[in-house]
C-alpha cells in the first residue's frame, strides 16, 4: 500500500474499487458484446447489494453475461431454469437424510451460490418465486425450522422473456419490486454481432475469460459502496421523484419507499465506481429508468394511449429540478 493509501484509507478504497469495476467491465466486454454501461448495470448492482431482472428474448447474451460477470470476480455460479413443476425445495435447497451418520443433512440448492442465474422466472409457480424472493430478501433460508445463511455477495441475476407470456406466472408487483434493476440486454451492432459469430464458431472467448478480482475485493467494494456520502438534498430530489410518480396521473401505482432505497443505493455505487465518495444528481438521473420502470404500473387510459412507463420516469426527471 502507497503511502497517500494509508493517509486516506476512504478514499484508496474507493479508487481500488473503481480499478476494479474498470478491469471488470472490460473483462466482460471480451466475452459480451453490449455497451459498457450495460454490462457494469449488474455488477452496480452487485455493489449496491441488490439483485437484477434481465427482461429479454431468447440467445441475447444473458447466460454469458452471468457466467462472465461470476467469472470474472472469482465468485460462485449456479443456473437454474424455472418450470412449472419447480419446487420451492428445489431452489432453497432439502434435508436428506444421511445413512452414515444416521441423521438428517441440509444439501444446499441451488440458491446457495454468489451469482444464480435463474432463468425464466415466471415460470415457475408463484410458490417457488417466493421461495426465491424470500431468500434473496434475507439472505437466509429457513428449511424444516433451521435457518441457513446464503453465501456473500450475492446476485441473483433473473431473466424473462418479454415476448412469450403463455403459460406462464408473471411476478406480482410486490416481486418486482425486489429487483433493484431491469435492463436488457439488446441486439449487438451489426460489426459486432458479425466478430461474435466469428468467436462463437471458432474459440468462444468465455472458455478463457480469467479473474480480474477477488472475492475480498468485491466485498470492499460492497462495503465502501455503503459509506459513499449522500448529501440531505439528495434524498429529497429522491423523494421528489418517487412523489411524482405516485401523483401521476398516467400511473395507477407509482415508485415505493423500496424503490427509492434501491435507487440511492445503486446510485451510491455508482459514485464509488465514477471515483467519487459521494452522490451527484447525475448518480441518481442515469439509474432511475433501470431502477424504477419495472415497478410502477400505468393508467388504463395511459396504457391506451400508449405511454410507456419508461416515459413516465422521464416525464418524473424533467419535472423535478436536480439539487445544484
Ligand atoms: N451480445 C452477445 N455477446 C456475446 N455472445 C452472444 C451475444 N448474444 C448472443 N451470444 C451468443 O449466442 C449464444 C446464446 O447466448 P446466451 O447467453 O445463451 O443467450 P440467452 O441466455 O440470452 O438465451 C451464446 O453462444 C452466446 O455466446
Ligand atoms: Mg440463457
Amino acid at each position: 500500500m502507497s503511502e497517500s493509501a494509508e493517509l486516506r484509507p476512504v478514499v484508496a478504497e474507493g479508487d481500488a474499487a473503481a480499478d476494479m469495476a474498470a478491469r471488470v467491465v472490460e473483462n466482460l466486454g471480451a466475452a459480451v458484446h453490449a455497451s459498457p454501461e450495460t454490462l457494469r448495470l449488474p455488477l452496480l448492482c452487485l455493489l449496491a447489494e441488490g439483485h437484477v431482472l434481465v427482461e429479454d428474448v431468447p440467445g441475447v447474451g444473458k447466460t454469458v453475461l452471468a457466467k462472465a460477470l461470476a467469472r470474472s470476480l472469482d465468485l460462485t455460479f449456479h443456473r437454474v431454469q424455472f418450470t412449472p413443476d419447480l419446487l420451492p425445495a428445489d431452489v432453497t435447497g432439502v434435508n436428506v437424510f444421511d445413512r452414515q451418520s444416521g441423521a438428517f443433512r441440509f444439501r444446499p440448492g441451488p440458491v446457495f451460490a454468489n451469482i444464480v442465474l435463474v432463468d425464466e422466472i415466471n415460470r415457475a409457480s408463484p410458490k417457488t418465486q417466493s421461495a426465491l424472493l424470500e431468500a434473496m430478501q434475507e439472505g437466509q433460508v429457513t428449511v424444516d425450522g433451521a435457518t441457513h445463511m446464503l453465501v456473500r455477495p450475492f446476485l441473483v441475476v433473473a431473466t424473462q422473456n418479454p415476448v412469450e407470456y403463455e403459460g406462464t406466472y408473471p411476478l406480482p408487483e410486490a416481486q418486482l419490486d425486489r429487483f433493484a434493476v431491469r435492463m436488457t440486454i439488446g441486439y449487438p451492432a451489426l460489426g459486432e454481432e458479425a466478430r461474435m459469430l466469428a468467436e462463437q464458431t471458432t474459440e468462444p472467448p468465455l472458455d478463457h475469460l480469467e479473474p480480474v478480482a477477488q472475492h475480498e475485493e468485491v466485498v470492499a467494494a460492497i462495503a465502501a459502496a455503503r459509506s459513499v456520502h449522500v448529501e440531505e438534498s439528495l434524498n429529497r430530489f429522491v423523494v421528489a421523484l418517487l412523489r411524482h410518480t405516485r401523483a401521476s396521473e398516467r400511473l395507477a401505482l407509482g415508485g415505493s419507499p423500496r424503490s427509492g432505497i434501491a435507487l440511492l443505493r445503486l446510485a451510491k455505487a455508482r459514485a464509488l465506481v465514477e471515483r467519487r465518495d459521494f452522490v451527484v444528481p447525475e448518480d441518481v438521473i442515469s439509474l432511475a429508468t433501470p431502477v424504477l420502470a419495472h415497478r410502477l404500473i400505468l393508467a388504463p387510459e395511459a396504457r391506451a394511449t400508449g405511454v410507456t412507463v419508461e416515459e413516465v420516469v422521464t416525464e418524473a426527471l424533467e419535472a423535478t429540478p436536480a439539487p445544484v
